[in-house]
């Protein structure tokens, strides 16, 4: 696997498309390797004068993907992003897009209900209150049924098909229903809960079956995976009405009657050499100046770059940044923070209370410390551009990553390889998957807030050298791990372990990263 081999992706995050030539599946003469997601990597969007442009798909999915998906010419499966349209497969530079339909009222309840109000939390460790409720649950089946029959029909004979994260825990069942003949592999991009938190799901044994249903299942790290494997001997095993599903497991097997699924823990990264190299261009470099003049030319940056989510922890930096200019530890006239937000699924209820009282925090932040045209706090609730993202990561003196929780944080890692000066500092939250990676960051407890001050403080104070030593180990880890090297690392296991492959145990290394 190369890097993305040029896509089309504009300046404006816009990406031209065009009709395949003929879309035939007859026969089976579909796609060899599928990637099955719930968003498709571009999001349809309609504009205010009725017409339709695509654009870039948010969040560290498509980014982790997409690269991986270009340079292999396979096919992707997934939602356009917009309630009741039907679109026809689309082919974009090489890589075939079979949008799946879903109704207004199927974005209701599977999309912002069972995957966003249901999973999402209980995945987070409960920052916000689960909702259960049947007639969510009812269109998450029917969805994830309509995702397996989609990709049913793009899958050629004995094709490997990779479904991706948490709203498609039912299509592996599903779909090895429909096609015994795929090798079809799993990959949850958020935590797994620990078990006691699962358990709370009233629908608990269908998922854990429904993942059952894939040769392989990984996940970020050895803890998910190993929550994973204990649930599955305790509800997958249990009585039916059909008689007793023999499920016993070992560490990184399970064996579900006669079929045995694999389970390991592989952490994704991010294409650190592409961002490497862009990052060292004159016109970055430039444009990182430029945004320092822009903001004032201040000492200090901080910056947080985050889709408007509540497991981000942008309250939580907003909260050490209020008290340690409170007791003047920060001096706002030589410190700016800028927090770049990307919209998120902005009608759910706990996203529209969580914006409320974060939009109140930098009011407050700016009412109490800002001068007229200098802002402490500068927030920007508007996706970036890729370039223009990366200048804010070259021009940041210290990154501020403070999930509650969070599967893995590509964006930590982005910052990391954009800083082939060897200078910033990234304050990281140990309760990221990242943490387990990036040791010589400055780790803090989002949970208690004079940790997360000390550590601010300390990140923005450090000794050059210091720093540059620091950076230094954290480049080697994110330059070597790259999301080549992670898909790679999953789609070799999952062949030697498919339909096709032969019975080896993985490696212990999978489950010990
Ligand atoms: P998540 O997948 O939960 O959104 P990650 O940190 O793993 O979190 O991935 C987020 C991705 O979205 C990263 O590639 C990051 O650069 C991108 N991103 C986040 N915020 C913005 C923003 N405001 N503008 C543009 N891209 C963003
Ligand atoms: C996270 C999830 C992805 C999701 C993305 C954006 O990265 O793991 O599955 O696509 O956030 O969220 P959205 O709800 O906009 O698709």
């Amino acid at each position: 696997m190369t890097a993305p081999s040029g896509s089309t992706t504009s300046s404006e995050g816009s990406v031209s498309l065009e009709r395949p030539a003929e879309a035939d599946n007859a026969g089976r003469t579909g796609s060899k390797f599928v990637v099955v997601a719930n968003r498709l990597p571009v999001d349809l969007e309609k504009l205010p004068d009725g017409t339709t442009r695509w654009k870039r798909s948010p969040g560290g999915l498509v980014t982790a993907l997409e690269p991986i998906l270009r340079s292999n010419q396979g096919a992707w499966v997934g939602w356009p992003g917009v309630a009741d349209v039907d679109l026809d497969p689309i082919v974009e530079e090489g890589l075939d897009l079979y949008p799946v339909r879903l109704s207004a009222q199927e974005v209701a309840d599977y999309y912002e209900g069972f995957s966003n109000a249901t999973l999402w939390p209980l995945y987070h460790d409960v920052i916000v209150k689960p909702e259960y409720r049947r007639e969510w649950w009812n269109a998450y089946v029917e969805v994830n049924r309509r995702f397996a029959e989609a990709t049913s029909a793009a899958s050629a004979e004995g094709a490997t098909v990779w479904i991706q994260d948490y709203q498609l825990q039912l299509v592996p069942k599903m779909l090895r229903m429909l096609r015994p003949d795929l090798t079809i592999g799993f990959f949850l991009h958020i935590p797994f809960p620990p078990v006691e938190l699962f358990m709370q799901m009233p629908w608990r044994r269908e998922i854990v079956e429904g993942l059952l249903g894939a040769d392989l299942i990984g996940f970020h790290l050895p803890g998910g995976a190993q929550n994973f494997m204990y649930l599955a001997r305790r509800l997958a095993g249990q009585q039916t009405s059909r008689g007793a599903v023999g499920v016993r497991s070992k560490l990184g097997v399970v064996q579900v009657g006669f079929r045995t699924v694999r389970v390991g823990a592989f952490p994704i990264s991010i294409d650190s050499g592409q961002l490497d190299e862009i990052s060292r261009r004159r016109s970055i470099r430039h444009r990182a100046k430029q945004i320092r003049k822009e903001l004032g030319g201040p000492k200090y940056i901080m910056l947080g770059v985050d889709r408007l989510d509540y497991t981000k922890g942008i309250d939580v930096r907003l909260d050490a940044l209020y008290e340690l200019l409170e007791e003047g530890r920060i001096d706002p006239a030589d410190t700016v923070m800028v927090q770049l937000a990307t919209p998120s699924r902005e009608r759910v209820d706990s996203y529209v209370q969580m914006r409320g009282s974060i939009e109140q925090t930098v009011s407050r932040i700016n009412g109490e410390y800002a001068q007229v045209g200098r802002p402490v706090v500068h927030y920007i609730h508007r996706p970036i551009d890729r370039d223009e993202l990366i200048a804010f990561f070259v021009a940041a003196d210290l990154m501020l990553v403070t999930p509650l929780r969070d599967g893995m944080n590509l964006v930590a890692k982005e910052y990391v390889a954009c800083r082939s000066d060897l200078g910033g500092a990234l304050l990281l939250s140990e309760f990221t998957g990242a943490a387990a990676e990036l040791r010589q960051a400055f780790l803090c407890n989002p949970h208690d807030l004079d940790d997360v001050k000390d550590k601010m403080e300390a990140a923005l104070h450090q000794k050059r050298e210091d720093g540059r030593r620091h950076m230094r180990a954290l480049r080697r880890q994110v330059l070597a791990h790259d999301v080549d090297r992670w898909a790679r690392s999953f789609l070799d296991a999952l062949a030697k372990h498919g339909v096709a492959g032969s019975a080896l145990l993985p490696s212990d290394a999978e489950l010990s990263e």
